[in-house]
């Protein structure tokens, strides 16, 4: 999820023959936990979401206001982790408004309506043996969903964990489980800066890159991307964050602009992302 400035008109759009039509359900919240740092885990039942989402997919979630008043639109998130066997899947969101606020104070056993899966996935080639998942923040829940299937399908993963302090890096936990290798770099630690990172990296894949490389959070690590991408011939693909309002290719409100052709409109970041394809 990060704006589209850096990637000017250099946006494709990935094929999804997977796609599943997208459900309204009502979801069971079986817990919210507070991580700590104004973040929430929240575990949902949803059986359609947990079978059927693709990794980069999201959900838009109802909130119901309480406290914070009524509640129109309702909200995007990635869907961090899935559990078809258990019917289970999950969300990890930040407070930042009034939506997420009112979310935050959801109850294990109180329901919620979702609309899911939504939008276009990550597309590991069939012959990768390797990806790098770069994710800033919250970003890192679109791109754990590529480690869960790296996991079942033997590609090894590596993912970088990019947050302003320790406190506030996500999924470090869920890269233990899946066995996908974790990099993690914070600002606190000085250790987050794209050059930095660029060296540590080069370092790593110096003799086998990654075939593809996968970006979420941070519009200087899609930069990044980009310079490593290029120089290892590898595919780029990056989750875009925008406002949306249905989240359903109604309204429009989300089209990533088009600095060649600003007469035109471009992708819906809802249906036609939120994973594009960089050219590189
Ligand atoms: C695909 C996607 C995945 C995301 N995944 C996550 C995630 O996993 N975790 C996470 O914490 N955050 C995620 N976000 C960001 C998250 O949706 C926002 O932080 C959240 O909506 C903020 O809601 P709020 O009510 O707390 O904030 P507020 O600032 O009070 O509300 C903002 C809401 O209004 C919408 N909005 C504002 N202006 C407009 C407009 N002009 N037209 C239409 N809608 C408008 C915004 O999209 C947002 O839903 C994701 C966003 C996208 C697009
Ligand atoms: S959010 Fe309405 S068209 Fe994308």
């Amino acid at each position: 999820m990060s704006g589209t400035s850096a990637l000017e008109d250099r946006l494709q759009l990935l094929p999804n023959a997977r796609r599943a039509a997208p459900r309204i359900t009502e979801a069971t919240v079986r817990s919210n936990t507070d991580l700590g740092a104004s973040q929430h885990r929240l575990l949902l039942t949803g059986e359609w979401i947990a079978r059927n989402a693709q990794a980069g997919e999201f959900v838009m979630i109802t909130v119901p206001g309480g406290a914070e008043g009524q509640i129109l639109l309702p909200r995007p998130m990635a869907i961090h982790r899935r559990y078809p066997d258990a019917g289970l899947f999950e969300v990890i969101f930040k407070v930042v408004g009034r939506g997420t606020r009112a979310l935050a104070s959801i109850a294990a056993g109180e329901s919620l309506t979702i609309t899911g899966p939504l939008g276009n996935a990550f597309s590991t080639p069939p012959d990768a043996t390797s990806v790098l998942l770069i994710g800033r923040g919250i970003g890192v829940c679109s791109v754990m969903g590529v480690a869960e299937d790296a996991q079942l399908s033997g590609v090894r993963a590596t993912m970088v964990i990019s947050s302003r302090s320790p406190e506030t890096a996500i999924g470090l936990d869920d890269c233990d489980e899946l066995g996908a290798e974790a990099f993690r770099v914070d600002d606190a630690a000085g250790n987050s800066a794209p050059e930095t990172l660029e060296r540590m990296l080069r370092e790593r894949f110096d003799t086998s890159p990654p075939q593809v490389v996968m970006v979420c959070g941070s519009q200087r690590l899609t930069v990044l991307g980009t310079t490593l991408a290029e120089s290892w011939g590898a595919d780029l693909q990056v989750s875009l964050e925008a406002n949306m309002a249905c989240g359903i290719g109604y309204c429009h409100g989300c089209a990533a602009p088009m600095r060649s052709r600003p007469d035109r409109e471009g992708p819906l970041v809802c249906v036609d992302g939120p994973v594009f394809r960089v050219e590189v």
